[in-house]
């Protein structure tokens, strides 16, 4: 079988009804990345930090997977599929994918403010005096700006040995993930699903299907399944 590398942002899920980032009313619009996506951010006012993601992780409890994330899950018939995500939702893992490799982190998952490695499942609310077994307090599992990305180095494997590259629902202006398309190979097909064109220099390599995610899947999936 071959193998079709998932890169997905925001965008796939945008269908579902979680806000993108950096689109009109994105959730950068009405809040700071530097006040609750960073470590800074974190010192500064760790309550906000934490009703921030609370928030996120209430909110997944009322959208569903899409159909381009069920379409994701039906290339698994005719392919190894691995996704790689930047998105911080399970909608792939509900839509039934087995392989998920979250670059950024986890809303469902909280970890020690003080140990990266005290990772937890997080079902509900995170809360102040909410502790690891460290003591620290617990904080989300997510990467913010200014931190390492740990799986990198792994997602650069994966995107190495990529005979499709399926890049959908990211402006591709977030490092090093945006990175990961310099790692294909001379073979790697990349196709693009996006409704607008994006500042990324693909080097001319990218075909771009501009249509949003169900549309853009559902007619990739038709040429894919065949095959
Ligand atoms: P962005 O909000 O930067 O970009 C979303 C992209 O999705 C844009 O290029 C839109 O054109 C596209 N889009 C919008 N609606 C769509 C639809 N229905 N179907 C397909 N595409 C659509 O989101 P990301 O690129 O995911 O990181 O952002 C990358 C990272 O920046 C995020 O993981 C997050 C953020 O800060 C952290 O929080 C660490």
């Amino acid at each position: 079988m071959k193998n079709i590398v998932i890169l997905s942002g925001a965008g796939i899920s945008a269908e579902s009804g979680i806000q993108t980032f950096r689109d009109t009313d994105g959730l950068w619009e009405n809040h700071s990345i530097k006040d609750v996506a960073t470590p800074a951010g974190w010192r500064k006012d760790r309550t906000l930090v934490l009703e921030f993601y609370n928030q996120r992780r209430r909110q997944l409890k009322d959208v569903k997977p899409n159909k381009a994330h069920e379409l994701v899950k039906a290339l698994e018939a005719f392919y190894n599929v691995q996704i790689i995500t930047q998105n911080i939702d399970d909608l792939h893992e509900r839509a039934g994918s087995t392989n998920v490799l979250h670059l950024h982190g986890e809303l469902n998952k909280s970890r020690s403010a003080n140990n990266a490695k005290l990772i937890y499942s997080q079902d509900g609310d995170i809360n102040i005096g909410d502790k690891a077994e460290d003591d620290a307090q617990l904080r989300p599992h997510i990467v913010w700006f200014g931190e390492d990305v740990p799986l990198m180095s792994e997602a650069e494997k994966i995107v190495k040995e990529a005979d499709i590259l399926i890049v959908i629902g990211t402006s591709m202006q977030v490092y090093p993930a945006a990175g990961l398309v310099r790692e294909i190979s001379a073979e790697c097909t990349l196709v693009v699903i996006n409704p607008n064109d994006t500042d990324f220099d693909f080097n001319g390599r990218a075909v771009h299907i501009k249509e949003n995610a169900t549309k853009g899947m559902t007619y990739l999936y038709n040429e894919l399944a065949t095959k």
